[in-house]
């Protein structure tokens, strides 16, 4: 994790060894059923569609991207809640759809999850004690009655909660206290990796700080594996060493998290770059900006060719439309080889040969007729979008 804002050093590319979670081709479609009597199939929402990424050992990998692109579907197809169309995830070597009974149950303790909203998350009807030893019986934690009381008073220490608390219900404690909780029952069995989706956006701000440090704090003692599906991207550069950014369902760029702040390549990490406010007021005045146009397309139904090619000002008029670009290394100067994006002009735009235009919003169909009303509201400003 990184605890620096400024050139983080940008992560060289990883041995196999250094790799904790390798995930290709990953696809995870939903079915939209129709008709009262008959349940047909009339499309798919195509939630992920195409992931290819790694996140190695002890790092923490930090997703972002507009509300509906897909993070906490492939949040949860990593960790082997939501089963993949196609694709696969390999943890620490081994395909997890390859895992069934008690295998399947063995590695599970090695991922877990820690959700946005800690309230909705935690049984209200459950003491702490009994929501962290959940878990550890699951797993057969909780053999030795001394053993078991001693590591929920060492669960309670390490998320900075008295051992008093073990007693009470979630109802008892604040937001930030209650998301301590949450690690904690994540922790209680002993995971190598964490999802953590959108750990901190439903708390005060400031208590998200005491949560960040936190997870950085665990993460420094406990040498634990972070997948971060973050909301705001000081936060996300905060606390990620590499960032992969998702617009409908793939990945579009991934990099270094200093590189990509300083050198998005990427249109659509270029506008979401520059709707993040800057407190210098020079700076701001002078600086990219960049407004996205139109809904976000329907996952239902998503454009052809680049699936930001609707509402991107560098549109081309040829391979746009017409072919899906997959992520690559650039010959840019100033970028790694660790830095990937999903654009067939990335160079040419990094370069400033091709100039942005004005884009024109356009009407999302569905793919069975009717304009789409499956997929995200009309697009705020970008200084509104979700991310
Ligand atoms: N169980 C489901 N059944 C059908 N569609 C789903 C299901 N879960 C998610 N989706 C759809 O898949 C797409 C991606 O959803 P997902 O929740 O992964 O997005 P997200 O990036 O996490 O969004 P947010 O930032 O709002 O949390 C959305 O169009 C969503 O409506
Ligand atoms: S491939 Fe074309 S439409 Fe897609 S981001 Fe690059 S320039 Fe824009
Ligand atoms: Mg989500």
């Amino acid at each position: 994790m990184s605890t620096t804002t400024d050139q983080a050093p940008t992560p060289a590319a990883p041995d196999a060894s250094d790799v904790l979670v390798e995930v290709t081709g990953l696809e995870v479609h939903f079915p939209i059923k129709s008709g009262l009597v008959f349940d047909r199939t009339v499309g798919h929402v195509r939630a992920v569609d195409g992931v290819d990424l790694s996140i190695r050992r002890g790092e923490t990998y930090g997703l972002v991207g507009e509300s509906g692109c897909g993070k906490s579907t492939l949040g949860k197809a990593i960790l082997n809640l939501e089963p993949p169309t196609a694709g696969h995830v390999v943890f620490d070597g081994v395909d997890i759809a390859s895992l069934k009974g008690e295998a399947l149950r063995k590695e599970r303790k090695r991922f877990q999850m820690v959700f946005q909203d800690p309230m909705s998350s935690l049984d209200p009807r459950q003491t702490v004690e009994a929501l962290l030893l959940e878990g550890m019986r699951a797993h057969g934690l909780d053999k030795d009655k001394a053993a078991t009381h001693a590591r929920l008073r060492e669960l309670m220490a390490a998320v900075g909660l008295p051992a008093a608390a073990l007693s009470k219900y979630p109802h008892e404690f604040s937001g930030g206290q209650r998301q301590r909780i949450g690690i904690a029952r994540a922790l209680s069995v002993g995971p190598d990796l964490i999802v953590a989706d959108e750990p901190v956006s439903a708390l005060d701000v400031s208590i998200q700080a005491q949560v960040i440090n936190l997870l950085q704090d665990l993460q420094d003692e406990l040498g634990l594996t972070y997948l971060v599906v973050a909301h705001d991207l000081a936060v996300v550069r905060h606390i990620s060493d590499r960032i992969g950014v998702m617009y409908l369902g793939g990945l579009v760029e991934e990099s270094g998290a200093g590189e990509l702040y300083d050198i998005p390549l990427h249109p659509y990490t270029r506008a979401l770059m520059s709707a993040v406010p800057v407190p210098d007021p020079k700076v701001e005045d002078s600086r990219e900006q960049i407004l996205l146009t139109g809904d976000l397309p329907s996952p239902a139904n998503p454009p052809s060719g680049c699936r930001f090619h609707t509402r991107c000002p560098w549109r081309q008029e040829t391979l746009c439309d017409t072919e899906r670009p997959q992520l690559r290394v650039v010959d840019v100067p100033g970028v790694s080889d660790s830095h990937r994006v999903a654009c067939h002009f990335a160079e040419q735009i990094a370069a400033g040969e091709l100039k942005p235009h004005q884009v024109e919003a356009q009407l999302v169909e569905s793919p069975w007729g009717g304009p789409d009303d499956g997929a995200a509201p009309l697009t705020p400003p970008a200084a509104d979008i979700g991310i």
